[in-house]
C-alpha cells in the first residue's frame, strides 16, 4: 500500500526536497500528494512544480481558523495519511492536531526540548554549548513539542562559524527526516495489523 503525504513549507523547501529525492531514488511506497505553502513566494514551491508535484498556497489572511480550514480541505482532496511540517513557520491549533493525533510531524534544527522556537540554530550558537542537534517529532498542540521520533546530535567544533554550523544541520536534517518518516510509517503499519 502506498502511503500519501502532504508537506508544508514557509520557504526555501529543502527538506521537502531532500524527502522527496529519497522516496524517488529508493522507489519507496510513498507519494507526496502536495506540498502547500502559507507564503505565495517560498521557493520551495517552485521545486515541486519542477518535479511534478501539486502545489497550493495557503492564507492566512482571514486567520488561522480559516487557514486551517483550507489545510483540512487539502488533507481531505489528497486523502492524505499523513501532513509533514518541513519548515512550515506557522503554529498548528490544538483542534487541528486532535483531529489528526499522530499524523503530523515536524523537524527541529535543536535538541528538542532544548531551544525551540523559530531561532532555533541561533539560539542554541549564542548558548555557548558545545552541541546541539536535529529532532524529528510528532506534532502536539504546543509550538516544536510532542513524542520526538528521532535525533541526531551535531558538535560545534573550534572552526565553525554559525554559518558553517548551520550547513552541517541541514545536511543532517536531509538524512534524519526521511530516516525518521520511513521508521515511523513502518510503526503505524506494525500497529495496523
Ligand atoms: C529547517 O532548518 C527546519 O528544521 C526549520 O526550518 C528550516 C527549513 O528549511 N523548521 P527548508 O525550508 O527545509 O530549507
Amino acid at each position: 500500500m502506498i502511503t500519501r503525504i502532504g508537506i508544508l513549507i514557509s520557504g526555501r523547501g529543502s527538506n521537502m526536497e531532500a524527502i522527496v529525492d529519497h522516496i524517488r531514488k529508493e522507489n519507496a511506497p510513498v507519494e507526496v500528494c502536495f506540498v502547500a505553502s502559507d507564503r505565495a513566494n517560498a521557493a520551495g514551491l517552485e521545486i515541486a512544480k519542477r518535479k511534478g508535484i501539486s502545489t497550493a498556497v495557503v492564507s492566512y489572511k482571514d486567520g488561522r481558523a480559516a487557514a486551517e480550514t483550507e489545510i483540512e480541505k487539502l488533507w481531505q482532496t489528497y486523502n492524505i495519511d499523513l501532513l509533514v511540517l518541513a519548515g512550515y513557520m506557522r503554529l498548528i491549533t490544538g483542534d487541528f492536531v486532535s483531529r489528526h493525533e499522530g499524523r503530523i510531524l515536524n523537524i527541529h534544527p535543536a535538541m528538542l526540548p532544548k531551544f525551540p522556537g523559530a531561532h532555533g540554530i541561533e539560539d542554541f550558537w549564542k548558548s555557548g554549548e558545545d552541541s546541539s542537534g536535529v529532532t524529528v517529532h510528532i506534532v502536539d498542540a504546543e509550538m516544536d513539542h510532542g513524542p520526538i521520533l528521532m535525533q541526531e546530535e551535531v558538535a560545534r567544533t573550534p572552526e565553525d562559524t554559525i554559518d558553517t554550523f548551520e550547513t552541517k544541520i541541514h545536511a543532517v536534517e536531509h538524512q534524519l527526516y526521511w530516516r525518521a518518516l520511513k521508521s515511523y510509517l513502518q510503526t503505524l503499519k506494525q500497529e495496523a495489523k
